[in-house]
């Protein structure tokens, strides 16, 4: 299992210091900037939109795992410039045509990740473990911050990587989403997640970020031992 890797979640940022906050990123070497893209449709909220996206890429070389919470992703792939070593994710539920969408992701040269809603069995993605680089598991229904925890979803994350061990996946990542708090990262780590999105309930809370990342590395090393 690789290092714990941090994706804060830049719709729970506080706007008005977003350049201080992804210099901060930099500093700590936070290896993506997770970006929540909703339509309004596939989920009941509007959020970040490409010239964010634009915007983000001119101020910093941070890659960025793109989220994609909108139906028919497969024709607005191009829309946020897709860079090698940023990771795109798109739903099962959102298109017809996952293994298809997955492909036109490596074919613009960024690394796919295929999602599910905590309703929706790992069956939908087991067809699919060749075309991702990584799975990401909601932990919550996607469309707001600052929900609770769906509890079966840890089990769900560790049957997700005994399934993706026994196939011979061994490399490809689990990324978690939604109430990432310290506790339950721990619990989410030992049911086997590499990938922790970050909103406000781990480094968007109150107080200080940089003492919130330090604290989510002491907690992950101390697992590790
Ligand atoms: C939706 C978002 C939320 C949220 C995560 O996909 O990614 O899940 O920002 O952060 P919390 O749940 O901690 O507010
Ligand atoms: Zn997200």
């Amino acid at each position: 299992m690789g290092k714990a890797q941090l994706s804060p979640s830049m719709m729970c940022a506080d706007i008005f210091k977003l350049g201080e906050t992804i210099r901060i990123f930099e500093k700590h070497k936070i290896p993506y900037l997770h970006i929540d893209v909703m339509d309004g449709s596939f989920v009941p909220n509007l959020m970040m939109g490409t010239s964010v996206v634009k915007q983000l890429r001119a101020f910093s070389s941070l890659p960025m795992d793109i989220h994609l919470m909108i139906e028919d992703p497969g024709d607005k792939l191009e829309w946020f410039e897709p860079q090698e070593g940023d990771y795109i994710s798109v739903h099962a539920e959102a298109t017809l045509h996952l293994q298809r969408v997955l492909a036109k992701i490596r074919d613009l040269g960024a690394r796919p990740m295929a999602a599910i809603n905590p309703a929706t069995p790992l069956s939908a993605l087991e067809e699919v473990f060749p075309d991702v680089d990584a799975i990401l598991i909601m932990t919550v229904n996607p469309g707001y911050a600052s929900q609770e925890l769906i509890p079966q979803t840890l089990e769900k994350i560790r049957r997700l990587r005994t399934l993706l061990d026994e196939r011979g996946f061994e490399k490809t990542e689990i990324e978690v989403d939604g109430n990432v708090t310290l506790e339950n990262a721990v619990k989410m780590r030992k049911a086997g997640a590499d990938i922790f999105v970050a909103g406000t309930s781990l480094l968007f809370r109150p107080g200080n970020i940089e003492e919130h990342i330090e604290a989510f590395n002491r907690e992950m090393e101390k697992g590790s031992r």
